[in-house]
């Protein structure tokens, strides 16, 4: 008995400790890069740009349409403006982050595709390329960042009242939810894995 709860003990542990070392893993791409992009605005006397959840959540979302397409010399910040993919499902996620386009439209979608996500190219694909020039801008003040396989999006929000991504307070009780889900689901995959 006592035996079988120390291994439920020690299940937990190993639990926690994996799933610590997993989020910290996949944050380390996005907060190495916010970083490296705060440097750079720093350089330039610009306020350093502050993270912003509901802009991570969007940013998630279009990550995720992103995965699955190839890194080419047209796609991410070598894209020719007026060229970028359109999803058609952007106002569902929208609705996902609890969004509206009146407090959206002013922020800035920047996608980069670099393979293996090599950090001083990630960092360069922004601050050396088109998207510089929204990097270089007082408007902007925050930043959400995420990143699924090659594919790393950085949404802008702006300092003005359309790119605030200012949402009502219901929403952030249902991404409360969204995180008790994912950290069941973890929980359900590690004992899955490990039966
Ligand atoms: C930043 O500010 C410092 C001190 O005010 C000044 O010497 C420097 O030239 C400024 N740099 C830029 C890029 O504006
Ligand atoms: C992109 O790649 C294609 C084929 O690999 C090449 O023909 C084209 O010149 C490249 N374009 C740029 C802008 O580098
Ligand atoms: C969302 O935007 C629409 C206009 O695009 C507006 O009518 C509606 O009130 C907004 N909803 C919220 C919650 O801000
Ligand atoms: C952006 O990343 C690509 C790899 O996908 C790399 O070839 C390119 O040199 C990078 N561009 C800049 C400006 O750093
Ligand atoms: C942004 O500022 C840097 C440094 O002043 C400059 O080299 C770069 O060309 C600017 N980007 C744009 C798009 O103007
Ligand atoms: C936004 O930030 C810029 C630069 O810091 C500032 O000049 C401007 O007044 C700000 N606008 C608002 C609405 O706060």
């Amino acid at each position: 008995m006592a035996c079988l709860r120390l291994r439920t003990l020690v299940s937990l542990l190993l639990l926690s400790i994996l799933s610590i070392n997993r989020t910290a893993k996949c944050d380390d791409e996005e907060e190495n890069l916010l970083r490296g992009i705060n440097s750079y605005r720093a350089s330039l006397n610009l306020t350093a740009l502050t993270k912003n959840e509901n802009a991570e959540c969007l940013a998630e979302q279009m990550a995720d349409q992103f995965k699955n397409q190839p890194c080419t010399n047209t796609t991410g910040s070598n894209t020719v403006p007026g060229t970028e993919p359109v999803f058609s499902k952007y106002p569902n996620f929208l609705a996902k982050c609890h969004l509206n386009l009146t407090t959206t439209q002013d922020g800035q979608i920047l996608p980069a595709c670099v393979p293996n996500l090599v950090p001083s190219l990630v960092l360069t694909n922004f601050t050396q390329s088109q998207y510089s020039k929204y990097l270089n801008d007082t408007k902007f003040t925050g930043a959400g960042i995420s990143s699924e396989d090659n594919w790393i999006v950085v949404v802008l929000t702006a300092n003005t009242s359309g790119g605030s991504f200012v949402n009502d307070k219901s929403a952030g009780l249902v991404s409360t939810f969204g995180l008790i889900y994912y950290c069941l689901f973890l929980v359900m995959s590690f004992f899955l894995l490990a039966s």
